[in-house]
């Protein structure tokens, strides 16, 4: 069952404001953007139609696999094909859990020599984390929810909703 959390007219003032924060942190200075498919599509796409001064943007898709230690280990499906070395890198979530998936992230960007990186994450549920991570630029923090919607899935399912839905049925594995 899906109960309403975000209503879409709620995300689309948020997101603007997101973009005006973007914004006034960078000022003049340019740099790119990575987004972390597949959930961030929409949030990605509306984000960036009033961002300024981004010279590209790229894609990545990392998986998960949090086995019993907790520490996650995580594999990356797609890689960036735009160079990152030496540049300003935004990344952008859809969603902050555990944090592995991010950490992993960092690190993968890291190793491709980014001059610094910053995380924008549309939702972040702060008491799920295990590795430690801050977003820079946060749309909503939520409770210990399992949301969908505005491209967030549960096993591929309810991503072209186009507000934020907690689902209430027992969700035991994601
Ligand atoms: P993390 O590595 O645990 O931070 O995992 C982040 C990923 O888990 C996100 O990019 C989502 O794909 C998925 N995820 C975590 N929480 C939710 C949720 O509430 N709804 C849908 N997907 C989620
Ligand atoms: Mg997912």
């Amino acid at each position: 069952m899906l109960k309403e959390l975000i209503t879409k007219e709620q995300i689309k003032e948020r997101v603007k404001g997101l973009s005006l924060e973007i914004n006034a942190f960078f000022g003049g200075k340019s740099y790119i953007v990575i987004g972390v498919l597949k959930g961030v599509l929409f949030f990605m796409a509306d984000l960036l139609k009033n961002l300024e001064n981004y010279e590209t943007y790229d894609f990545i898709q990392a998986k998960s696999y949090i086995g019993k230690d907790t520490t996650g280990n995580v594999k990356i499906l797609k890689e960036p094909n735009i160079d990152i070395y030496g540049k300003d890198v935004l990344v952008i979530e859809d969603i902050l859990d555990t944090g592995i998936t991010a950490n992993a992230i960092k690190d993968y960007l890291n190793k491709k020599g980014a001059k610094n990186i910053y995380f924008c994450t549309f939702l972040d549920k702060p008491s799920r984390r295990i590795k430690p991570i801050t977003p820079h630029f946060c749309g909503y923090t939520i409770d210990n929810l399992f949301v969908v919607g505005y491209g967030l899935d549960f096993n591929e399912q309810f991503r072209s909703r186009e507000a934020i839905y907690v689902l209430e049925t027992d969700v035991t594995s994601f």
